[in-house]
């Protein structure tokens, strides 16, 4: 493993901010193989080097997943000059280099993964995969069997493409219908979009899961946890 600064070491390990871990440094509470230092620049080989913190031996974790309940009114994005964004929703910012794995959009709610595994997000949001991702909705309008055809054809949304085809799952109908939706493509507002091009408006939008990743729905709108094993595994095909 390439040679990284002990204070970033630190930050990453979950042990706080950087600036918190500079005050824990000048506290002379980090020892690098047994001695005191209290250089936050100081270069270490996490590989190599044995860290421990009020005598606790660390062990860096390369990468972290959480499964975020999103609420509506927080935006998918890690910086925002407006916004409250999702990032500021996983307590103590744990690591500097997290970010959600695609967009929701600011009204939308449900399930997000936050994670710093580039590899993962790609996987999952490459086109070519075609990830499932299901969609609970409120829509304004009557949802009938000539809708179910019509996302099951693809859809004129004013993209160059049509969209791929889409199940669309009729749970109540009425002048206002609740369904889901199951898509595979991940464009811009795609499901207010598609309600749009069959003149029909979606009124709340949540997402229930990704892949093989499911919401938990044990968790209130702003709560996260981490993935357990199985999650993971199952969300990378292992
Ligand atoms: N489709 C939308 O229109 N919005 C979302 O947030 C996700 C899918």
């Amino acid at each position: 493993m390439a040679q990284i600064r002990l204070d970033k070491y630190l930050a990453d390990s979950g042990q706080g901010t950087r600036t918190e871990v500079k005050q824990k440094l000048k506290q002379g509470r980090v020892r690098v193989n047994d001695v005191v230092v209290k250089k936050p620049e100081m270069k270490i080989d996490p590989s190599e080097d044995s860290v421990s913190i009020d005598g606790r031996s660390l062990v860096l974790e390369e990468f972290q997943y959480y499964m975020l309940n999103k609420p509506a009114g927080v935006v998918s994005a890690t910086k925002d000059d407006r916004d409250k964004t999702v990032i500021e929703l996983i307590a103590g910012d744990k690591r500097r280099d997290l970010f959600p794995v695609g967009r929701l959009d600011k009204d939308t709610e449900g399930l997000l993964l936050i994670t710093n595994d580039g590899v993962l997000s790609n996987n999952l949001l490459a086109p070519g995969k075609h990830v499932e991702k299901c969609y609970l909705a409120k829509v304004q309008g009557r949802v009938t069997e000539t809708e179910v055809e019509r996302f099951k054809e693809g859809l004129d949304i004013g993209d160059e493409k049509p969209t791929a085809p889409a199940t669309l799952i009729i749970e109540e109908s009425g002048d206002e219908s609740w369904v889901r939706i199951i898509i595979t493509e991940g464009r811009y507002h795609q499901i207010k979009r598609m309600f749009e091009a069959v003149d029909m408006k979606v009124l709340y939008l949540k997402r229930l899961s990704m892949g093989a990743l499911e919401l938990d729905e044990s968790l209130e709108l702003g709560e996260y946890r981490r993935l357990t094993d199985e999650e993971l595994r199952s969300l990378k095909g292992e």
